[in-house]
């Protein structure tokens, strides 16, 4: 098949719900990519944050194989060795409690809107449900967690949006204070907006938060959907914050490729989310949960901490070529975000560069770059290569 013929096939029988790039890709290996033409291509975005530890990896592979032949799936109402084999590991190396396997960011932020506002009934009783996020968030595409984001270009169309949310500003105590009072249960938000530009959270502010959160109890939840395995240089980002929140989400590079997501509580909150009260058919699926066993086998300390290593590398990298387009980098490990230039704009830039073989994404007004966590420095070199020979 040529591209042009899988294009026409594509727009043929799809929903066009994707501004795509003129480009496809047929298969991977580390960290390089190759369209049906057999061109090549370096990746700084692993499928948006997913493919964590590359494409193509054997050890990965085998395991989603072998499990397939063993158990490809069993209803929730059974035990089954992968589901609480990865919660415990994940729960060890995050310092919580107890975890829920579902399928997506959106579904593990939905678990946490809901701990919380479970958390609060039966503490507190009805009228105290609603949870602040914070403005230029993103959240998720069901209703309620595009009512979450705090961003007014996504409360259109879908009407009725819910009610009981509110949105403060970012690194701004006082505009979460103003916004508080009696009918708030919960904090909910990213510690670097990944979709909203790449901005990190301040160590101060996430602190404060996370007190004023202790003093009111209201629950603190940490949408790690995007920050999360690995991806900043620590198995979670609270974790170089100093916190530790009541709940956290997390989906993306969780099983490298396979579609996971869930959330994890802590002890406070171990027994809120009883029998019946939630659930996923596919959440937690034995050749998923064997897959994120393999990546988390992968993303060891040291593979971690080289993901900050790496970061410092690539950022010093890209700002050394000093193009007139691009200006200063931001992010925590390889969740790196690149100012745009006034005169350029990101999709033009992102166009050039992924038409010349490097694949990028662009975030808020900016570029963004999440390769996978295995990238070597030869296909950073690589991708750097293409910036320079291609950006003004
Ligand atoms: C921070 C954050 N939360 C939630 C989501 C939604 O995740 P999903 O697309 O897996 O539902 C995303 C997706 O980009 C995200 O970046």
């Amino acid at each position: 098949m040529t591209f042009e013929e899988l294009k026409a096939l594509d727009h043929a029988h799809t929903l066009q719900t994707y501004g795509r790039y003129d480009v496809d890709i047929d298969h991977g290996k580390g960290a390089t990519l190759w369209d049906l033409a057999g061109k090549e291509y370096i990746d700084f975005t692993s499928g948006i944050g997913v493919c964590s530890i590359g494409y193509g990896n054997e050890k990965w592979a085998w395991s989603i194989y072998e499990q397939a032949l063993k158990l490809g799936h069993i209803s929730n109402l059974f035990y089954a060795q992968p589901y609480a084999k990865l919660a415990d590991k994940l729960c060890g190396r995050a310092g919580m409690a107890a975890a829920f396997f579902g399928n997506s960011g959106a579904e593990g932020n939905e678990g946490i809107i809901k701990l919380a506002r479970k958390y609060s009934t039966d503490k507190y009783g009805k009228g105290r449900s609603t949870i602040l996020t914070l403005k230029n968030s993103f959240h998720g595409r069901t209703i309620t967690t595009l009512t979450a984001t705090g961003q007014d270009v996504f409360h259109q169309y879908f009407y009725p949006f819910m009610e009981g949310f509110r949105y403060a500003d970012a690194n701004d105590l006082a505009s979460v204070e103003a916004e508080g009072g009696d009918d708030v249960c919960a904090v909910l938000l990213e510690l670097i907006q990944g979709e909203g530009g790449v901005l990190p959270m301040e160590q101060a502010f996430v602190q404060g938060l996370a007190k004023l959160c202790a003093e009111r109890d209201w629950l603190l939840l940490v949408d790690e959907v995007q920050t999360g395995i690995g991806r900043t240089g620590s198995l979670f980002a609270y974790q170089q914050y100093g916190i530790q929140p009541d709940a956290v989400s997390f989906a993306k590079g969780i099983a490298g490729g396979l579609p996971m997501g869930g959330f994890l509580v802590n002890e406070k909150c171990r027994n809120v989310m009883g029998a019946g009260t939630h659930g996923s058919t596919f959440g937690g699926n034995p050749i998923c949960s064997a897959a994120a066993l393999t990546v988390l086998d992968i993303l060891d300390d040291d593979l971690i901490a080289s993901v900050r290593e790496k970061g410092a590398y690539l950022r010093a990298q890209i700002e050394a070529l000093g193009k007139k387009s691009i200006g200063a980098t931001r992010g925590m490990g390889l969740m790196i975000g690149i100012e745009v230039k006034e005169g350029y704009t990101n999709k033009e830039l992102a166009n050039k560069l992924v038409k010349s073989g490097l694949l990028v994404l662009t975030a808020g007004p900016g570029l963004r770059l999440l390769p996978p966590l295995t990238i070597t420095k030869e296909e950073m070199d690589k991708g750097v290569k293409i910036m320079d020979e291609v950006l003004e």
